[in-house]
C-alpha cells in the first residue's frame, strides 16, 4: 500500500535510530513483527520507528500500540495515491503537521471523526480530487485546527453539509467547495459565525440548489465572501452581486444558458469559416 512507503520514506528521513527489519527472514535473532501473506502485524511491538523491509506485496500494515511518533513532520504529501480509506488514528501524534494533503486519492468517506483531532499546527489541509460523499459530523469544527487557513474539499461528491461544519476554524481564510453537488442547502451549512475578518473566501458552485442561503442570517457578511465558481458567466461572483434568477432559477427557464451555448455556437461557427 502506497501510504506505507510514504511513511518509511519520511521515517526514512526524519527519524534517527536504527529501524529493524519487520520480518527477519535470514533467521538472527526473533522478528519485530509477525508477517503473513499481504498482512504484517507489528502490534505492541515497542517500535519507535517504521520497520524497514516491508514486503511490496504487503496489503496491511499493523502498527498500533507502539511509540512510532514523527516528531519533527512538518508536511506530508499523500496526494494521488488511490488511498480508498484512512487508518483510525494515522495522524496522531503529528504535533508539528502544517500541511497534509490528500487530494486526487480515492477516499470516500472518513470513517474517524477524530482524525484530524491533534493537528493542531495543521495550516493547510488538502482533501480535493476524492469521492467524499458525506463528512461525519463535528469532522473540523471538534477538532483543534485553530491554526487553519487552506480547506479544500472541492470536486468530492458531498450533497450536503451539516450543520456546523465549518465553525471553530477561527483562523481559516479560503474554503473551497466548488464542484460538489450540494443538494441539501441550509443556513447551518455555511460558517454560522461572522468570520468576515479572516474568511477570504468560500468558494462553490452556484446551483439552483443554493437559494435558500440568500435568506441566511449569515448572509450579510457571507454574501460578499462567497464566490461562485460556476456557471462561468458569474464566475468569481459575490453571492450578493448576483441572485438565482441569473442563473435560470425559477421562472421562465435558462436564458443565459441558451446564450451561453449560442455564443459557443457562434464561435466555433467562426473558426470553421475562418478555416
Ligand atoms: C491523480 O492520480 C492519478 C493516479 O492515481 C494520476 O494518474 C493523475 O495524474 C493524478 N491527477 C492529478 C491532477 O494530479
Ligand atoms: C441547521 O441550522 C439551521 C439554522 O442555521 C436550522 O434551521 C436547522 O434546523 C438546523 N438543522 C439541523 C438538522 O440541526
Ligand atoms: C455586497 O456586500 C458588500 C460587503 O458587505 C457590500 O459592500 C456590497 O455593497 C454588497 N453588494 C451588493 C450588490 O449588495
Ligand atoms: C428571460 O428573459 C426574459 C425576457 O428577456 C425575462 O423576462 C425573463 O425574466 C428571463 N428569465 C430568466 C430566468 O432570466
Amino acid at each position: 500500500m502506497s501510504i506505507v512507503w510514504v511513511l518509511l520514506t519520511i521515517a526514512a528521513v526524519t527519524v534517527e535510530g536504527q529501524p529493524q527489519p519487520a520480518c527477519d527472514s535470514v533467521g538472527d535473532g526473533s522478528p519485530v513483527c509477525s508477517c503473513g501473506t499481504g498482512r504484517i502485524s507489528c502490534k505492541d511491538a515497542d517500535l519507535t520507528d517504521v520497520p524497514t523491509d516491508i514486503p511490496p506485496d504487503t496489503d496491511t500494515l499493523e502498527l498500533s500500540g507502539n511509540s512510532i511518533t514523527f516528531p519533527r513532520l512538518a508536511h506530508l504529501e499523500l496526494r494521488s495515491n488511490k488511498l480508498a480509506s484512512l487508518p483510525t488514528g494515522i495522524f496522531d501524534n503529528l504535533p508539528r503537521l502544517e500541511g497534509l494533503q490528500l487530494d486526487n486519492n480515492t477516499l470516500e468517506s472518513l470513517e474517524d471523526p477524530d482524525i484530524f483531532k491533534d493537528l493542531q499546527n495543521l495550516r493547510v489541509l488538502d482533501l480535493q480530487e476524492n469521492n467524499l460523499k458525506s463528512l461525519p459530523s463535528g469532522i473540523f469544527s471538534e477538532s483543534n485546527l485553530e491554526r487553519l487557513k487552506f480547506l479544500s474539499l472541492h470536486y468530492n461528491a458531498l450533497t450536503e453539509i451539516e450543520n456546523g461544519t465549518f465553525d471553530n476554524l477561527p483562523s481559516v481564510e479560503y474554503i473551497y467547495m466548488q464542484y460538489n453537488p450540494l443538494k441539501k442547502v441550509g443556513c447551518g451549512m455555511v460558517p454560522t459565525k461572522d468570520m468576515s475578518p479572516f474568511l477570504e473566501t468560500f468558494t462553490i458552485s452556484c446551483t439552483c440548489d443554493l437559494e435558500p442561503l440568500f435568506d441566511c442570517p449569515e448572509f450579510a457578511w457571507l454574501g460578499y465572501k462567497t464566490l461562485c465558481l460556476s456557471p462561468i458567466w458569474i464566475w468569481r461572483t459575490p453571492l450578493n452581486y448576483t441572485s438565482p434568477d441569473r442563473w435560470g432559477c425559477g421562472g421562465s427557464g435558462s436564458n443565459h444558458t441558451d446564450w451561453f451555448v449560442l455564443a459557443i455556437l457562434l464561435f466555433l461557427s467562426s473558426l470553421f469559416i475562418s478555416a
